[in-house]
């Protein structure tokens, strides 16, 4: 099948919006503070940092080339580019991860919808830690409010990408990202001229070297993978929908830029604020479930900044889905001869399903745990800390040691139009650096 009709980006922007809708959602807002806290603040930034300025644009750069050079699904693209080999695995591996992190993250932004709908009747904001911490319990031990918001949230997702990749998904994040960066630096500013509010800027900004092990590494790298949505076929398949005359590297020098923008802000927000209130850094969930409503307590229009925070949050989280909907989906249509709808509506039915035990995990007399840990927490840190990297790592091998260098140079390149030397770094850094550095740290953690 021939793909002259498949469905392209209208624009660079479309595809810059697109897959930066992709990369920043709760990953930024919402898991990043919740890592950094849990692994030392500024000693995690400094390592976040220099793992994305090491690898983050030349892995985005890898997944676009296999997309755009085969111009099919995860799995078809490996199918195309390397026939009668074991490559489409990496694919298909790619496409379980996706589904995988579908279950959990619709968990949290079901969590967005309560919010939302909290905002409305302003029963979110307060001052008392106490307060906060009892509102979100009781959404996550309720017997129905975090699956109902996390079905719809699942739903919503759905009719949209049943309406298409270019109405659906260029459209919303043309318009949606830049707003949600304006209030975000809003909430910065409320934030950091709050009493007490240093404390939490040192802990996110001044690196406590002997925090740094190889535990906080592999959580830096794996939180570089989950936030710029790679290592389980998301840029693959965008890439799919980039045309040939678009730059590779630009796109992704520029999703890296809004990616951790958000991210930085979001520390830089959530840390003061928390420690302004009270609430440790380790806190998890409620670092940001909490640490905001009392945020938005302390605001003039606190009430209109929080509805539209949780609304552009809710926004920001179904850009998100809607990539990891579009690895499955895709490779439904294209490799099992799905309808579009019915791929989408398949893909829903499963996630709702297998979402709720995932959900369930989390209320207080829940059994479902896997060495302590709850089924949530255990499908974040399989998927991040090791599925995503290691499915990155063959990805890099792959573009790198696999493909024809010609057909990778023609990729980098646009067909010849774009030469720059900093086509030659990214394809060095795919080459060498990437996996060398992967491996490193993966030894590193095994003899640990
Ligand atoms: N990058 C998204 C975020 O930071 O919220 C999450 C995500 C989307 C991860 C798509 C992986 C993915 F393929």
């Amino acid at each position: 099948m021939e793909n002259t009709n498949r469905e392209k980006f209208g624009s660079k922007i479309g595809v810059v919006a697109a897959a930066a809708g992709s990369a920043v959602g709760l990953g930024n807002i919402y898991r990043f503070p919740i890592v950094a806290g849990n692994n030392g603040g500024g000693a995690f930034l400094l390592i976040y940092l220099l793992i994305l300025l090491l690898l983050g644009v030349s892995l985005i750069v890898a997944e676009f080339i296999i997309g755009r050079r085969a111009a099919k699904n995860a799995v078809g693209s490996f199918k195309k580019l390397a026939p009668k080999t074991a490559w489409p695995a990496v694919g298909f591996a790619g496409v379980v991860t996706a589904f995988t992190i579908i279950t959990f993250y619709s968990t949290v932004s079901g969590w967005t919808l309560d919010y939302i709908c909290r905002s409305v009747f302003d029963n979110i904001r307060g001052d008392n830690l106490e307060t906060m911490n009892a509102n979100f319990n009781a959404l996550i031990n309720s017997s129905w409010r975090p699956y109902l918001c996390q079905a719809l949230f699942i739903i919503m997702t759905a009719v949209i990408i049943i309406l298409g990749v270019q109405k659906g998904i260029e459209k919303g994040s043309k318009i949606m990202m830049p707003i949600l960066l304006v209030i975000l630096l809003i909430l910065l500013v409320r934030s950091l001229t709050l009493n007490g509010a240093g404390e939490g800027l040192a802990f996110f900004l001044k690196p406590d070297f002997s925090k740094i092990n190889v535990d906080v590494i592999i959580s830096a790298l794996g939180q570089v993978f989950f936030s710029l949505s790679i290592g389980m076929g998301t840029m693959i398949t965008y890439g799919s929908y980039i045309s040939k005359k678009d730059n590779l590297v630009s796109s992704a020098v520029s999703i890296c830029i809004c990616d951790t923008m958000v991210a930085f802000i979001a520390g830089m927000i959530i840390f003061p604020a928390a420690m302004a209130f009270g609430i440790t850094p380790t806190a998890g969930p409620g670092l940001v479930f909490n640490t905001l409503p009392m945020l938005f307590g302390q605001m003039h229009g606190g009430y209109f900044f929080c509805l539209i925070f949780f609304v552009l949050l809710a926004i920001a989280s179904i850009t998100s889905l809607i990539s990891l909907f579009e690895v499955v989906v895709a490779y439904l249509v294209e490799e099992h001869s799905f309808r579009r709808r019915n791929a989408t509506l398949l893909t829903l039915i499963v996630s709702i399903v297998f979402g709720i035990f995932v959900t369930m995990s989390l209320n207080e007399h829940s059994t479902l745990k896997i060495c302590g840990e709850t089924l949530f927490d255990c499908l974040d840190m399989i998927t991040a800390n090791y599925l995503m990297i290691i499915s990155g790592m063959l990805v890099v091998l792959f573009v790198g040691w696999k493909m024809k260098k010609a057909d990778t140079i023609d990729e980098l390149s646009s067909g010849g139009t774009i030469r720059s030397l900093f086509n030659d770094l990214v394809y060095f850094v795919i080459k060498y650096v990437a996996p060398i550095a992967i491996i490193i740290i993966f030894v590193k953690k095994i003899l640990d």
